[in-house]
């Protein structure tokens, strides 16, 4: 991915800031709460969230770690930081959320004890060259825990199906970079942290319900996640053929609550400096 790729990605993130996590489907705040129950972190550790978004991670980090430790959050989307160190106010938590680029972190040299990074190393142009500059951010003995999503719904995939004509191939999505992506297995994205020089690499994994109450819920859900680039990349003239094909395949999936959604399996790779 070009640096200009990157930028497009911040802009991707920062259109969708507004409503990012926040049309009541449980998808981003789960896995990130996962994502830190495995890194433990103790009261007073120093704790670093890159690509921070909304705070999915970065709040239950600052939860964790106390009033009186250091959390840094990181993200390239101006709306995400300024949304969300708003938040972090509202909700009392000292947090310092900056503009930030995970590819090339802008910090200090062995200042953290813990770093998170949930959904975000798969945007990232050379994820190993990233990991390799979030080590040297960390203590010896310091965590690094990431989150990337592996598999989900067979049936889902129809619904994937309606959108692939109109991708852009170079826009990065975790699903769609094939078997060969190192993120295609808990094997290759382990590889990733043991080139990077991390140890004690392990994976452990979840599969989390996702559901919607109705067709126009999952509509409002891709318009408020980095899925809206589906929408976009769609010609105004075949936006409505679009969305109501792929109504007819929401349609197929179904719960037994009458509810749409897949399942998504969601890895956690956790290494150690
Ligand atoms: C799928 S969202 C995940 C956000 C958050 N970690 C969560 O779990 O809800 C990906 C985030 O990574 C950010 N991002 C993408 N590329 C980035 C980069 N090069 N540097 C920093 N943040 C980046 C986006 O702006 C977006 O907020």
């Amino acid at each position: 991915m070009s640096k200009d790729q990157r930028q497009q990605v911040a802009a991707l993130f920062d259109r969708a800031a507004v409503t990012y996590d926040d049309v009541g489907v449980e998808l981003f705040q789960p896995i990130a709460r996962r994502l830190v129950a495995e890194l433990d972190p103790l009261p007073g550790e120093r704790a670093l969230d890159i690509g921070c978004g909304r705070g999915a991670a970065l709040f239950p980090l600052a939860r964790a770690v106390g009033p009186d430790a250091t959390v840094v959050g990181i993200d390239l989307a101006l709306s995400m930081v300024s949304t969300t160190a708003a938040d972090a106010s509202r909700l009392g938590l000292t947090c310092d959320v900056r503009l930030g680029d995970a590819q090339h972190p802008d910090l200090d040299p062995a200042s953290f004890d813990v770093i998170a990074s949930s959904l975000v190393l798969f945007f990232l142009p050379d994820p190993g060259a990233a990991l390799e500059a979030w080590r040297a951010l960390l203590v010896d003995g310091g965590r690094v825990g990431i989150s990337t999503f592996g598999d989900h719904s067979a049936s889902w995939k129809a619904v994937d199906a309606v959108f692939t004509p109109f991708l852009p191939p170079q826009m990065a999505d975790p699903r769609t970079q094939g078997e060969a992506s190192p993120f295609a297995t808990d094997a290759g994205v382990e590889q990733l942290l043991s080139h990077a020089g991390f140890g004690d690499v392990r994976t452990t994994t979840m599969t989390l319900p996702v559901r919607f109450d109705d067709e126009d819920h999952w509509y409002r859900w891709t318009w408020s996640t980095g899925q809206r680039r589906m929408w976009e990349s769609i010609p105004a003239e075949q936006h409505a053929a679009t969305r109501a094909a792929a109504y007819e395949q929401l349609d197929r999936c179904r719960d037994g609550d009458g509810r749409i959604g897949f399942d998504q399996d969601v890895r956690f790779t956790l290494g150690r400096r």
